[in-house]
């Protein structure tokens, strides 16, 4: 269904160059202090990596899904934060504000969000509606002219550090998750506060915090859509937002799996290099296979989104698939460096950590499955 073109291969080989020539000195010190990659953000919004799918027209890279992807695939390799951080901009933020955003919206916020000028979030999650995102408590009354949003946010990526909030929030509780809107907040308004940053088990460089709302004025031109078209503008764009996490997943378990082979030609015990033993080289067998299956369906969702076809199952389907991968591989990797592994200079220990959180945001691996078996259950694809 697909074949990868010079400009593909172009795009995956610059990111594959920044990731290991500026992203991998510094990864093990900004995992270990929790720091932002300030440099590395700016660096990535230079290269274009932040608005690669914007149309050229809003200041972006006008590229397809499976260029992201392969960029996605490569930075993942090395620093998964700085991939989420990319992700979030480019794939929630930055695709939901050109697919359903007014032309004035897409204007005026675009070009800042696709250069990298302004950091977008997305924020749908709360501490009591986390997979069961139709309950949301956070509020958008309407005043007339304006939104008055109040509410808290949980596990906001880029929380500490963007400009501008995607928000979802309930305006007619009555119509359950029909009434839900979706706001553009600009994080310079008075009554947006910044909670606590979140000190992570993985990613723990990217930024994650709580994020309250105070009788935020929101002018009704920042709402995006009809009047409660925000629950589905939330998952149609999630769903794109799948294929991206997929992509982080994919990558850190081709890192591990690289990281691997290299330590397993070179370690010797018994007298010879590890890899000739059995043991070691039914894992990488094991871990090769996997991935090839995992990048083929992650691709394909990619291409699937390009060609303008109904991709939610198949982003779905790459999520659970590579996201699992990540975990089961990454312990993989750690067992195969030994007590080498266990320690934070050989980078497998920081992508086991890493992996987790891909079966947990844009969906747990259980949402996932929620979304495929329901799809296949009522005749979708592969019925
Ligand atoms: N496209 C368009 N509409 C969709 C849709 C899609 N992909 N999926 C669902 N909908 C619509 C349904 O058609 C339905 O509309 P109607 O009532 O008009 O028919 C409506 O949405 C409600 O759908 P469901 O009945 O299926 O809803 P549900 O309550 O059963 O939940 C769910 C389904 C799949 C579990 C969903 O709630 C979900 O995806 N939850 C997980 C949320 C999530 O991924 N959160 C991640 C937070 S963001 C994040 O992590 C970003 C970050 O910072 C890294």
């Amino acid at each position: 269904m697909f074949q990868l073109t010079e400009e593909h291969l172009a795009v995956k080989e610059a990111a594959r160059q920044f990731a290991q020539n500026e992203l991998k000195p510094g990864v093990i010190e900004r995992d270990s202090h929790m720091k932002y990659p300030t440099e590395q953000v700016r660096m990535m919004a230079e290269l274009g990596f932040l608005g690669m799918m914007v149309s050229p027209e809003y200041g972006g890279g006008g590229m397809d899904t499976l260029s992201y992807v392969l960029a996605m695939e490569e930075i993942s390799k090395v620093d998964a934060s700085c991939a989420v951080i990319m992700s979030v901009n480019n794939s929630l933020v930055c695709w939901g504000l050109e697919t359903y955003g007014t032309e004035e919206q897409k204007r005026k916020y675009l070009p800042k969000l696709a250069s990298g000028e302004w950091i977008g979030s997305f924020c749908l999650s709360e501490p009591e509606a986390g997979s069961d995102a139709t309950s949301q408590r956070t509020t958008a009354v309407d005043m007339g002219d304006h939104y008055l949003l109040n509410g808290t946010k949980n596990w906001i990526t880029n929380g500490g550090t963007s400009q501008l909030h995607l928000v979802m929030a309930q305006t007619h509780p009555d119509k359950g998750h029909k009434g839900i809107n979706c706001l553009i907040v600009e994080t310079s308004w008075p009554g947006v506060v910044v909670g606590a940053k979140e000190d992570k088990l993985g990613i723990r460089s990217s930024d994650t915090h709580t994020i309250m709302y105070n009788d935020v004025k929101v002018p009704k031109e920042n709402r995006i859509g009809d009047d409660g078209f925000g629950f589905k503008f939330a998952m149609k764009t999630l769903s794109g937002g799948r294929i991206g996490i997929a992509s982080q997943a994919l990558g850190i378990a081709a890192g591990a799996y690289e990281l691997s082979v290299a330590y397993a030609k070179e370690r010797q015990a018994f007298g010879k290099p590890i890899a000739n033993h059995q043991a070691i080289a039914f894992k990488i067998a094991d871990m090769a296979t996997d991935i090839e299956a995992a990048r083929l369906m992650v691709y394909r969702a990619a291409v699937l989104k390009d060609q303008n076809a109904d991709y939610d199952q198949a982003a779905a389907m790459a999520k659970l698939i590579a996201s699992e991968a990540a975990m089961r591989h990454t312990v993989e990797a750690v067992q195969i460096h030994g007590g080498y592994g266990y320690v934070k200079e050989y980078h497998v220990e920081r992508l086991m950590r890493d992996a987790k959180i891909t079966q947990i945001y844009e969906g747990t691996s259980e949402v996932q499955r929620i979304v495929i078996s329901r799809n296949v259950l009522n005749g979708g694809l592969y019925v």
